[in-house]
């Protein structure tokens, strides 16, 4: 995790159109203008920052070179601080080089001594990745007599560079000389004192893409304006650049205004394709709503269709997905692997393939998945599902299927991630640019394709009929308007949300595929408001959690009407019998029946089938965790301690 961006030139005028933006660019309300009408190199990395606070916001960083002088400006805690403290202490005269650092604490506890960048005598640096040897070169170079500042394994890179000039080597021999004493994952930026047109960025294992502002569109005066821009993510380099290149795995890049030299692993130069970058600086804004959760919550029914279509033409009733290469019928069984809310969604999933497609499926935490020697590891066909494609645990699981010789599939929403380039087969969902670090609508695109992929898989395995697909693709046709019945209820939603924010604990129950969104519901709880919660197949209440019910104990309840729905009513009211305040997210008819109890408040949900149920009863878990976070005062959008893109292991 942790966010890196660098620039090398001058931006010209942000708001002049640009061929592949058609809109005005928010960025650019935020931006000072120069004289000469270019964007000043601060603000074009606060913007990129912004941008990339996803990755971490435990502490954030700038670095420039004024008079050739390496400065650099860092705060603990949010951008906002660094924000502050440049408007207090601004550099004096930054020139048109600089790097940014938001970060996620690794090694050495968010403070502002261990915030990028890191210096040397000569050098600066911003770090994201893990060095994992940095412990004997940090002893090696300390015997060298080199002191250390902070506690990061980041200050090494700085001090062995520093070491390597101190040789007299030119910055980029240096380069050259230190990255391969590094293990681990990397994704560098890199300034040398003394040359104000020379930015390097390097990576191995975490993602970094380069970005060209073209000089001779940028303004009418056509004064040589031009700039390389570098970022983990090219969100952050949107409506700024006009090209992006995305580095491949051991790549390292020499970076002047006007030219750039790619090199790989073995130290030849290479040549790596680049394309139009298609987003735009007004995606990254949360417009109307109060928090980038919010918007995305509600954006759902529209991102659900994006991600359905090109693998399901709901009205014609045809599953249009096509998977070369998989012979499902001789398939005997499918590995899902993931992390977090996508490992929640695999697991919905292997619901999915065993009950609708006869096809035994193991779901595994991507972190457990390469370091087990199970059988699971021989499953011909292991799908990987992550909205990032960064996530290290994910991808690394994803090389470690590969090594093996079984096909991958991944599942992912950044299209140019780095699990969209290496996957055999990539499905994409279509949820468009996702900030807020819980995620949400790109959990329901995930499900909505693998929902296509269990069709498929039934099909394929000849396991369904014509007439039992076209009802299950029917069902689909639904999904958007149930989605925006779900979100009408908004109002209700906010007022439990407000109850629930005094509870102790939170307890999630539900059975089949929705017990896996009872752990999505209890995961959503915790990491937004901080109250303990846990999810439970409703089944194993009595095992266990039921010691922990009394009346500050809410018990939520998702009871779709589905052959096991009375069984999930029985055991809530096993807990209401333990005085646990319940509510109830059930079809009308149930809530109905149980409307008139008293304890229990319930929440009438469309009617659903097998594959709707999990991706309608998500919606109530994402709306009870925000609007409980928003009762108590969190920061919805960037929880404490969380990152969106987990980069590490
Ligand atoms: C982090 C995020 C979670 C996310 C998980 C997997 O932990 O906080 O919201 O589900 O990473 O991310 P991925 O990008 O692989 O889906």
């Amino acid at each position: 995790m942790c966010g890196i961006v660098g620039v090398v030139g001058r931006l010209g005028n942000l708001n002049a159109a640009r061929p592949n933006q058609s809109v005005a660019n928010d960025a650019a309300a935020n931006l000072v203008i120069n004289n000469d009408n270019s964007i000043g190199v601060v603000d074009v990395l606060m913007e990129g920052l912004r941008r990339l606070e996803y990755r971490g916001y435990d502490s954030a960083g700038v670095a420039t070179l004024v008079d050739g002088k390496i400065e650099r400006r860092r705060a603990m805690g949010k951008l906002e601080n660094l924000r502050t403290l440049l408007a207090e202490k601004p550099f004096h005269q930054p020139g048109t080089i600089g790097i940014g650092h938001t970060r996620w604490a690794t090694h050495g506890e968010p403070s502002t001594r261990n915030a990028h960048p890191h210096k040397g005598e000569r050098v600066v640096v911003v770090h994201n990745g893990i060095i994992e040897n940095y412990r004997d070169l940090r002893d090696e170079l300390t015997k060298r007599g080199v002191t250390f500042t902070s506690e990061t394994d980041t200050e090494v890179i700085a001090h062995l560079l520093d070491q390597a000039l101190l040789r007299g080597l030119k910055p980029q021999q240096a380069v050259a000389e230190t990255l391969p004493l590094l293990h681990g994952a990397f994704a560098l930026a890199m300034l040398f004192q003394g040359y104000d047109d020379l930015l390097i960025g390097a990576r191995r294992g975490s993602p970094l893409c380069l970005g060209y502002r073209n000089a001779a569109i940028d303004d009418d005066s056509h004064t040589g304006v031009a700039a390389h821009l570098l970022a983990s993510d090219a969100l952050a380099l949107a409506g700024m650049v006009d090209q992006v290149t995305y580095l491949e795995e051991g790549d390292w890049v020499v970076l002047s205004a006007m030219q750039a030299v790619i090199y790989n692993a073995d130290n030849q130069v290479v040549a790596r394709p680049s394309q139009p970058l298609a987003m735009n600086g007004q995606q990254t804004d949360k417009g109307l709503f109060p928090h980038f959760m919010l918007k995305e919550i509600h954006e759902q029914p529209a991102t659900v269709v994006d991600s359905l279509l090109p693998f399901i033409n709901p009205l014609e009733r045809q599953l249009t997905i096509d998977l070369p290469g998989i012979d499902w019928a001789k398939l005997h069984h499918v590995t899902l692997v993931g992390c977090g809310t996508a490992f929640y969604v695999g697991m919905v999933a292997k619901y999915w393939f065993e009950e609708l497609a006869a096809l035994p499926a193991i779901v595994d935490i991507a972190s457990e998945f390469r370091y087990r020697a199970t059988r699971s590891q021989m499953a011909e066909l292991v799908v990987f599902v992550s909205q990032s494609g960064e996530t290290a645990d994910t991808l690394a699981a994803m090389r470690f299927a590969k090594e093996r010789g079984q096909k991958t599939l991944a599942i992912v929403n950044v299209p140019t991630s780095t699990m969209a380039r290496e996957a055999d087969i990539v499905l994409h969902t279509h949820a468009g640019p996702e900030i807020s670090v819980a995620s949400t609508k790109a959990s329901t695109a995930q499900l909505t394709v693998l929902a296509a992929l269990c069709l498929a898989a039934a099909r394929g395995r000849g396991v369904i009929n014509a007439e039992q697909l076209s009802a299950h693709l029917a069902a689909f046709a639904d999904l958007p308007g149930q989605f925006a019945a779900v979100l009408a209820e908004d109002d209700t939603y906010r007022r439990i949300g407000v109850q629930l924010a005094e509870a102790r604990n939170i307890l999630f129950i539900g059975r089949g595929s929705c017990y896996p969104v009872a752990m999505e519901g209890a995961l959503k709880m915790k990491e937004l408001t901080y109250i303990h919660a846990e999810g439970f197949p409703a089944g194993e209440l009595k095992h266990g959690p039921i010691a922990l019910l009394d009346s500050g104990v809410p018990v939520i309840t998702l009871a779709p009407p589905d052959r096991l729905q009375e069984k999930t009513l029985s055991n809530m009211q096993e807990a209401m019998a333990r005085s646990a305040p319940i509510i109830l997210l059930s079809d009308a008819a149930s809530c109905q029946r149980f409307g008139n109890q008293a304890g229990i408040t319930p929440l009438a949900l469309p009617t659903t089938s097998t594959l709707t149920a999990p991706l309608v009863y998500t919606l109530p878990m994402q709306l009870l965790a925000y609007y409980c976070a928003v009762a108590r005062g969190t920061d919805v959008d960037q929880p404490r301690n969380l990152a969106k893109s987990v980069t590490v292991e």
